[in-house]
């Protein structure tokens, strides 16, 4: 497989994931998943995990499967389909994942917002792999071969530097990571 492919396949298999997280931010806020409560002295969660921010992340990541879905049958080179067993399986595992991070952040002594290297960027992505993995574990392997796993991975990691760069330059965060 050329690496042009690889990577269009990598981009196109984690776009449900990114956009869902784009969403949460988004439509984020209200009640927090964790009603307030608290464990050992720490949140269990922390007001940035909402449950506006969950479904609607939830959903913006399933819809967007769909979609992509539908281009996929106009494209004269097709990429993955999404079957409707991962439309939900990478969304909610995604989720999942985030949320799973939040938890350890807590955890480990660090407030809302902290940064915590690693987990900021790949607890909803680990989630989404762990999730579609023992959903729909062929799928999984012929789609995420060794070459998309690495790129999916570095990818992100490179989108959520450049992404929170660019929201720092214009005033949305605080700190340029
Ligand atoms: N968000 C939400 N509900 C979720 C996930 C995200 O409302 N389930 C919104 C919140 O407004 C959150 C923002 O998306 O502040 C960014 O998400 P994230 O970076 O994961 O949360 P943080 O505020 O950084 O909190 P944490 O330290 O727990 O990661
Ligand atoms: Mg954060």
């Amino acid at each position: 497989m050329s690496l042009e492919l690889v990577v269009v396949k990598a981009i196109w298999v984690m776009l449900p994931a990114y956009f869902l997280n784009s969403v949460a931010v988004l439509v984020g806020g209200g009640r927090p998943i964790d009603g307030g409560r608290t464990w050992r002295g720490n949140r269990i969660l922390g007001d940035g995990k909402t449950w506006r921010g969950g479904i609607g992340g939830f959903l913006a990541g399933m819809l967007l499967a769909i979609v992509l879905n539908e281009i996929n049958g106009s494209l004269s080179a097709p990429l993955p389909v999404f079957p409707d067993q991962v439309i939900v399986s990478l969304p909610a595992g995604a989720m999942l994942g985030d949320t799973a991070g939040s938890f350890v952040k807590r955890r480990t002594g660090r407030i809302r917002g902290a940064p915590f290297p690693g987990v900021d960027q790949l607890s909803f992505v680990i989630g989404a792999f762990v999730l579609t993995w023992i959903v729909v574990p062929k799928w999984f392997s012929s789609t995420f071969t060794l070459p998309v796993f690495v790129t999916a991975i570095v990818l992100t990691l490179i989108l959520h530097l450049g992404t929170n760069a660019v929201a720092y330059f214009l005033g949305l965060k605080n700190e340029p990571w």
